[in-house]
């Protein structure tokens, strides 16, 4: 092995024992957190008197309650959603294209999209195509609430599934020459499922085309100014946010906004982070409170 070789594989070694450490940490401070909290509600009901401890238990219940409608609340939507909302689908055939990290990286994204359906005021008929193999053995792994998702899978492409209704399908692709204005009900919007740091150039673009289905771009260029060290390239979570945003408010620049990251924006010149990194903004701080606060509604991984 090159030395070259040997020195990247001990960064990589080094990098992954520091992950490691990292995450235990934080997983020992919750544990304190949460048995310093216990044992504050402990000491806090010893000190009450009878009627003060049933009108706690009282007031508990109630909001165990209220959690569990607004939980019930949501999943109606959720479920109303995927009925009659506007399809959206994830095209998950890109498997051969991706590291194992990437195909990481993506259930992760796959995940903040749910996440990020679940919160819509509108939420999407969320569809995932080509939905099998590696990519959903290891969602699988990664979302272990998966099989409770309102969403619909096909282990079969969108070619076969949508094989009566081609002309709905509209594959979306930073690299097509058409601009999105709004969202048409009738159709059915494709974001490719796939991480590549854009090395697969034009990916998406091309197999659209050649299976003559028609392409559209998101309407950034109208609405944001992006720091010239970002290409307009999204990564699949933010694409989904995008468009579930703008289902909720009909609002472009509001949808833009909310879900691109404030440093891939003009008005801020941070250093460029990487794909994976872009993943992570708000929906994963999002998706982290919203667990804290009430797990049952959404998918965990
Ligand atoms: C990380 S990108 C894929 C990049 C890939 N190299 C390509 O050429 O398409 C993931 C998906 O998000 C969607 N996407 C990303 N940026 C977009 C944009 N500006 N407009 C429309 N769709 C976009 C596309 O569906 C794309 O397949």
């Amino acid at each position: 092995m090159s030395k070259n070789k040997q020195k990247k594989l001990k960064r990589q070694a080094a990098f992954e024992a520091k992950k490691a450490a990292k995450k235990a940490e934080e997983k020992a401070a919750k544990r304190a957190h949460q048995e310093r909290k216990l044992s504050e509600v402990q000491k806090m009901i010893a000190n009450m008197s009878e009627s003060e401890r049933q009108a706690w238990e009282e007031q508990m219940a109630q909001k165990r309650q209220a959690r569990k409608q607004t939980s019930q609340e949501k999943r109606a939507r959720l479920q109303q959603g995927q009925r009659e909302g506007q399809r959206i689908l994830i095209d998950l055939d890109f498997a051969d294209k991706m590291t194992h990290e990437e195909v990481k990286s993506l259930c992760k994204q796959l995940l903040y999209s749910y996440s990020a359906n679940v919160r819509a005021q509108k939420p999407a008929q969320l569809i995932l195509t080509s939905a099998e193999g590696a990519i959903m053995e290891q969602l699988r792994k990664q979302a272990s609430g998966l099989d409770n998702w309102v969403v619909t899978l096909h282990a079969e492409s969108y070619m076969t599934a949508f094989h009566d209704s081609i002309s709905d399908l509209v594959y979306l692709t930073a690299d097509s020459p058409n601009e999105l204005t709004e969202l048409d009900p009738s159709k059915a919007y494709i974001i490719g499922g796939i991480v590549d740091r854009n090395r697969h150039k034009n990916v998406c673009c091309n197999k659209a085309m050649s299976q003559g289905i028609s392409t559209a771009r998101l309407p950034i260029d109208g609405y944001l100014q992006l720091n010239s060290s970002f290409s307009t390239v999204m990564t699949v979570n933010q694409v989904f946010s995008i468009l579930v945003n703008y289902l909720d408010h009909k609002d472009w620049r509001l949808a833009l906004n909310t879900a691109i990251p404030q440093r891939k924006r003009m008005d801020d010149n941070e250093n460029e982070v990487s794909e994976n990194e872009c993943a992570h903004h708000s929906d994963e701080h999002i998706h982290k409170k919203r667990r804290t606060e009430n797990s049952s509604d959404l998918p965990v991984s």
